[in-house]
């Protein structure tokens, strides 16, 4: 959701602020803006819009100071205006803060308040934070110095606080100190030459340091330019784990692209081998995993999955189900992580319990996991980022390893959860009933598929063409069997995200029910029509929908036969393994969604409404 950095050190802070939001601009983007001391008070820059409209400010009114903090915004409190972007200042003048979170109880907060005279230029929940932690401060005792009346201000606020956050505060009286602390939404200490940065993501810190400690829940980090401590809520003392960031600066930047959707589109061949990479047995049978923390002992003992997830995570989870129990006969249910946590599902001792998530840090998948925790469940977290809160708090589990994805539409990332939700199928399956023979011809098949990927991704070309051709549809239907239903699921939810064209994705067989009545001349089907006993039957459904005027766009096996005249344009792709199967198909719906919004001038990687990780429930 928002995105929030800090930095105190010896340079100048605008300009590393602006540099770190604009890396951080895909988590919120519909204000931005800075704070930092100049001249003895607390001056803040911000704007309604993009991150280049508040570096043109900062700009034109240079802040020499060399500490400051910044945020963008992915709103939830108060309409998208100057007044509600971040920083907030208390009415006072004497605290900053940047907040991405939500707090719940901040209406009687705010009540509380104002019945002690303090006043609000926003409707933001982070305002009211902000403003009680000058109340504190009013209330500590001056002795103590502005240095401990600052921390101890923003302790006392924040153990009144119910509902999430990860803020960064500056205090007029303590001029060159940041206090920073989160509860449930993600904040990364970066330590450099030096320096320090407060950051919600690693990316924002590549350019300036490697080393990190990621705080954890109830941690408050109080920075000075040459120390910094971690305390907890309740005055503990924690000594600090410094980590390292693996990927680097190139990684999460353009390059040569137009956008980081079409960078990671066309990275998924690399992303691929490295979700794969030291992950088969030496005999070239099975899968193996180092961090799982569970023993095949464990594995025998359970009788059913359960994988709760978000958005396209969620469609990999359906990926991995069929695969799971395909070829490995367990039974798996797969839930939204928001329903989950309510629904109070009765899930029996001996199921293993799985989250997927890229982040690491969805608000709603992390609510799952530790709900499932709190009944007792292990449970493994499929994730992308090594720290985050969904890594630290699983019991074990599978790093995807594909570098950060900046693109808010999730396309590497997604199909390396389909790549590790196919390994999991095998490995599991080879514990049961899967020959070694199977097993040998599954892996090979694994091993092939960034190949087969790069063979579909040479089609870009004539993808284009074809979404140049159906661009000004308002209406898309994506159909699929099996597998590749949720592939369905996905294209339509690709198509949506960005290029805000009306889709919805369902089983080829289903769409009698009802979508059908929205087929006409002017509703496109993607239809997933790969080689196989379910051929034929797809092959109807596309009669179905010709035979009301549907234009068709076909994805189906190299070599397949459409009947002459009932598809209007036709991508193929490579036969290939039952488990590669989705993770083939799925480049082509990417490729067209991303053409499509291409083609109507849609801000690919910033789509509006939008966030690359959602941090709030
Ligand atoms: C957001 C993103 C999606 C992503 C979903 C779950 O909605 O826009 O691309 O699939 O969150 O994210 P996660 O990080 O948990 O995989």
């Amino acid at each position: 959701m928002c995105g929030i950095i800090a930095y105190i050190g010896k340079h100048r802070a605008a300009p590393i602020i602006v540099e770190g939001l604009k890396r951080l601009e895909y988590r919120g983007y519909d204000s931005a803006g800075l704070a930092a001391q100049q001249n003895g008070r607390l001056v803040v820059i911000k704007k309604a819009g993009r991150v280049d409209r508040l570096a043109q400010e900062e700009a034109e009114h240079p802040l020499s100071a060399t500490s400051g903090i910044g945020h963008t915004r992915w709103a939830t409190h108060g309409a998208v205006t100057d007044a509600n972007a971040h920083p907030h200042l208390s009415s006072d003048g004497k605290f900053a803060l940047i907040h991405n979170g939500v707090i719940e109880n901040y209406a009687q907060m705010k009540t509380f308040l104002l019945g002690k005279g303090f006043t609000f230029k926003s409707e933001t929940d982070t305002e009211v934070l902000c403003n009680l932690i000058a109340y504190h401060y009013a209330k500590e005792d001056a002795a103590a110095g502005p240095s401990v009346r600052f921390l101890e201000s923003v302790r006392k606020t924040l153990r009144h606080v119910e509902g999430t956050y990860g803020i960064a505060a500056l205090c007029v009286e303590a001029p060159n100190e940041i206090v920073a602390a989160r509860k449930a939404s993600p904040l990364i200490l970066g330590v450099g030459e030096a320096e320090y940065l407060i950051a919600s993501d690693a990316s924002a810190l590549v350019g300036r340091t490697q080393n990190v400690v990621y705080l954890k829940d109830g941690e408050i980090v109080h920075l000075t330019p040459k120390a910094f401590t971690i305390t907890t809520l309740d005055q503990a003392d924690v000594s600090p784990v410094m980590d390292r960031i693996t990927w680097s600066v190139a990684d999460a930047e353009l390059g040569t692209y137009e956008h980081f959707m079409e960078k990671e589109i066309f990275e998924q061949p690399l992303a691929l081998e490295n979700s794969m990479r030291g992950r088969f047995s030496e005999d070239g049978s099975t899968a193996q995993f180092g961090g799982l923390n569970l023993t095949a002992g464990d594995f025998a003992q359970v009788d059913r999955f359960m994988f709760c997830a978000c958005g396209s995570a969620w469609h990999a989870c359906l990926v991995a189900e069929h695969l799971i129990e395909r070829f490995a006969r367990l039974p798996v249910e797969v839930d939204y992580a928001s329903e989950f946590r309510y629904r109070n599902s009765p899930l029996g001792r001996s199921t293993l319990f799985f989250v997927m998530s890229q982040s690491g840090e969805t608000i709603d998948t992390l609510a799952a996991l530790r709900e499932a925790k709190r009944k007792g469940y292990r449970v493994l977290a499929i994730n992308n980022s090594v720290g985050s809160t969904i890594a630290r708090e699983s019991d074990g589990g599978i790093f995807q390893h594909v570098g950060p994805e900046i693109g808010v539409a999730s396309t590497k990332a997604f199909t390396s959860q389909l790549m590790i939700g196919a390994m999991v199928a095998l490995y599991v399956a080879r514990m049961r009933d899967m020959s070694f023979a199977d097993g040998v011809q599954y892996v090979n098949a694994l091993k092939g598929a960034p190949d087969l990927v790069r063979r579909v991704l040479a089609q870009a070309p004539h993808i284009r063409d074809i979404a140049r051709r159906y661009a000004a549809s308002s209406d898309f239907l994506f159909l699929g069997r099996l597998s590749l239903f949720p592939i369905a699921l996905e294209g339509a939810l690709k198509l949506k995200e960005i290029s805000y064209i009306h889709a919805e994705g369902y089983p080829a067989a289903e769409m009698k029910h009802g979508p059908i009545a929205l087929i006409s001349e002017k509703c496109p089907s993607v239809v997933l029509a790969p080689k196989g006993e379910l051929f034929n039957k797809i092959v109807s459904s596309i009669q179905e929908l010709k035979a009301r005027k549907g234009p068709i766009i076909a994805v189906t096996t190299e070599g397949s036969e459409i009947p002459a005249g009932l598809a209007d344009a036709v991508i193929s792709i490579p036969d290939c393994h039952e488990a590669v199967l989705p993770i083939v198909a799925a480049i082509p719906v990417q490729l067209l969604s991303y053409y499509i919004a291409v083609e109507r001038g849609c801000d690919v990687d910033k789509p509006r409404n939008l966030a690359k990780s959602v941090t709030v429930e």
